[in-house]
């Protein structure tokens, strides 16, 4: 592999070649499962309501990263939803684990080599946005790679122009036909009173922010922060596989200096648990209803 980003071309061939071995059919749509999803636990989730799953453990896939964090499941699933031919990931890589973006990102550019041709990523996020309440949804707009102000993108180092461009455009990530499809699916749900739109960013963590932060943050437009999503999903339009990002709003990002409340990780989970029958129904009929966009 090349220095800059572990991994050749190569390797991912034999990484999808050793995937599409243990299935008979190749998944059409690729899910990233974040808190709510699937990613901490299995029952009910969506993640294991895919029907005629085949599962297989990070551990057992040759070049793939693997899991740290405890209560994860790291596996991917391949399936169905909907009659769909899906591949979810349940677990995802995250930075502040210590892995470098393109390792992160590399389950994406695998998704690729599959022929996933959309990606559906989802996360847990802090709500910045005042009108923002706990337990809301959020359809991604747009994002801001702080990260990547600092220098750090899942596509630095040398470009395989088999996956993409060098300088990749960034104004239309996050698919238009896609949003308007959730909103329209949202009132058919009768849950559109929680679905809001937003603006989200990715920090390193693992530390939460500070209240000063948090403010910088609000003033430049981001409406919830989170620790994912947004170096895999420029990884997903680079190769030219289109994106729909949603965030479940498990907090609420604390602006001033005299509320008591700090965020944690429980409550980040206890919200995607509670959320998590919905996030199954509203993401299952957004699969059905994009694969046939
Ligand atoms: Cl407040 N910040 C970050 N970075 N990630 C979060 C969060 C906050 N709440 C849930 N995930």
């Amino acid at each position: 592999g090349n220095e800059k980003t572990g991994y050749s071309y190569e390797t991912l061939v034999e990484t999808a070649n050793f995937l599409l071995s243990r299935i008979s059919e190749k998944p059409n749509i690729g899910i990233i499962c974040g808190s709510g999803m699937g990613s901490y636990w299995k029952e009910g989730s969506l993640a294991e309501s895919i029907t005629d799953g085949v599962r297989i453990p990070y551990e057992d896939i040759p070049n793939f990263p693997i899991s740290t964090v405890e209560g994860h499941h790291g596996q991917l699933v391949f399936g169905h939803i909907e009659g769909v031919s899906v591949v979810a990931m349940q677990g995802r890589f995250h930075y502040y684990e210590g892995y470098p973006l393109w390792k992160c990102c590399l389950p994406v550019r695998v998704m690729k080599l599959l022929g996933v041709k959309i990606l559906i990523a989802t996360n847990a996020a802090g709500g910045l946005n005042p009108n923002y309440k706990i337990g809301d949804l959020m359809i991604v707009r747009d994002h801001i790679n702080m990260m990547g102000f600092a220098g750090n993108n899942p596509l630095h180092g040398p470009n395989d122009e088999r996956f993409g461009p060098r300088f990749p455009p960034m104004n239309k990530a996050y698919n238009y036909e896609f949003r308007k499809i959730a909103k329209e699916v949202a009132k058919e749900l009768n849950i559109d009173h929680i679905v809001r739109e937003g603006v989200y960013t990715c920090l390193g963590g693992p530390n939460f922010e500070t209240v000063a932060e948090l403010n910088m943050l609000k003033m430049v437009g981001v409406d919830a922060v989170g620790m994912s999503t947004v170096h895999e999903v420029i990884t997903a339009r680079h190769c030219d596989i289109k994106v729909f990002g949603l965030s479940l709003i498990t907090n609420e990002c604390i602006t001033n200096y005299d509320q008591d409340a700090e965020a944690n990780h429980e409550e980040v989970l206890d919200v995607g648990r509670m959320r998590q029958e919905m996030l199954r129904k509203y993401v299952s009929c957004l699969v059905k209803k994009f694969s046939q966009a």
